[in-house]
């Protein structure tokens, strides 16, 4: 495993982290065993980084990476976790008193004295824009609370905002091979400013693997069911934003795209570490296979210029224009 700086924070992050979405049951019910075989493997893996939240599966997705690191005690991990989402907090009640509680909260899930990283979890433009959770974070880092903060944002608009920031750590954002733009506007911002990008929907919900069908069945829990057309929250996010068949149609174009010796999801995934600005791709799993798999992206040579360029045609030609939601 090869590992980047993850902008101000100091931190050597896994070039492949590991999204703990999936350990709260979002992406179908996950039993305890299942979610406990995902982290032995990232540990197996050296991963890293391990990116959650707080209203993963209310708390459990929390509550299983607290359980595992007291089973497996190491230092070399680097938990990242949001907060904002929460109902107390959502849509419109972010007073300082209020996020502090969800901060304590996730430090007594997660059984820590401090957080390594907290990352704004999509806050509505408005309240982002208007700096004073920012200014809260700066404060929980000089009281201890947090080590480092980060935004996690739906827009580029966000991104650009937030970049700016003189103590800001990371971003994560959306960018696959089916939402390519970020690469343009926001990395240099990124470099220039040192602020780490976290790649968040690397395989556009599972469907740049290649392995889903059209007529294909998600059970309720699952996002990818609930939220299928943005029902529950920004139709940008589930799938990227994509129709779902039209996006399973891309994907099985891009397999004619896929080099000798690599599935479709390693090619995703390497052609996201491609691009320097990136610090981690946190990739979400529901086995232990999809980690290993996942991990050994790191090791495999980057993707050769011509294949880039057949990427990026690909996107502006037949993807772009579908994409829902913001960007
Ligand atoms: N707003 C935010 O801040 C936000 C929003 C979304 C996600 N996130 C974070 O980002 C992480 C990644 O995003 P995501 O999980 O939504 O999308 P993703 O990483 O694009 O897709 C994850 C899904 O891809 C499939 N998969 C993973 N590895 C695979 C492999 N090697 N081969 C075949 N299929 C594979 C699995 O599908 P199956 O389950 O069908 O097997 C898995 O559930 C999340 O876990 C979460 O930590 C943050």
């Amino acid at each position: 495993m090869q590992y980047r700086n993850l902008g101000k924070s100091g931190f050597k992050v896994s070039e492949i982290g590991v999204g703990c979405w999936q350990l709260g049951g979002d992406f179908g019910a996950m039993q305890a065993e299942r979610a406990e075989a995902v982290l032995k493997q990232a540990d197996a893996c050296s991963i890293n980084f391990w990116d959650t939240a707080d209203v993963y599966g209310a708390g459990l997705s929390e509550q299983r990476i607290a359980s595992h690191c007291t089973n497996y005690p190491c230092k070399q991990r680097i938990i990242a976790t949001k907060v904002g989402r929460d109902s107390r907090l959502y849509p419109d009640n972010y007073s300082k008193a209020a996020i502090k509680a969800n901060i304590e909260a996730s430090l007594q899930r997660l059984k820590l004295e401090s957080l390594p990283l907290i990352q704004l979890h999509c806050l509505p433009e408005p309240v982002l824009k208007a700096g004073d959770v920012l200014a809260y974070m700066e404060d929980f880092q000089q009281q201890g609370l947090i080590q480092h903060f980060g935004v996690s944002v739906e827009t580029l608009d966000e991104a650009l905002f937030a970049v700016k920031h003189p103590k800001l750590s990371s971003i994560q954002t959306i960018f696959n091979l089916f939402r390519q733009d970020h690469s343009s506007e926001l990395f240099p911002e990124a470099q220039a400013n040192n602020v780490g990008i976290i790649v968040r929907l690397p395989l556009a919900s599972g469907v740049l693997a290649g392995k889903m069908k059209k007529d294909q069945v998600f059970s309720e829990q699952d996002h990818r069911n609930y939220n299928k057309d943005g029902e529950f929250f920004s139709v940008g996010e589930t799938f990227s934003g994509v129709p779902f068949e039209l996006a399973v149609e891309l994907a099985e174009e891009l397999k004619l795209l896929v080099p000798e010796g690599m599935s479709p999801a390693q090619m995703a995934m390497r052609w996201i570490l491609d691009h320097a600005a990136v610090s981690s791709v946190i990739t979400g799993a529901s086995t232990a296979e999809q980690v290993k798999e996942n991990a050994s992206v790191s090791a495999l040579k980057p993707l050769d210029k011509a294949l880039h360029q057949k990427l990026s045609d690909f996107y502006f030609d037949k993807v772009k224009q579908h994409i829902r939601g913001v960007m």
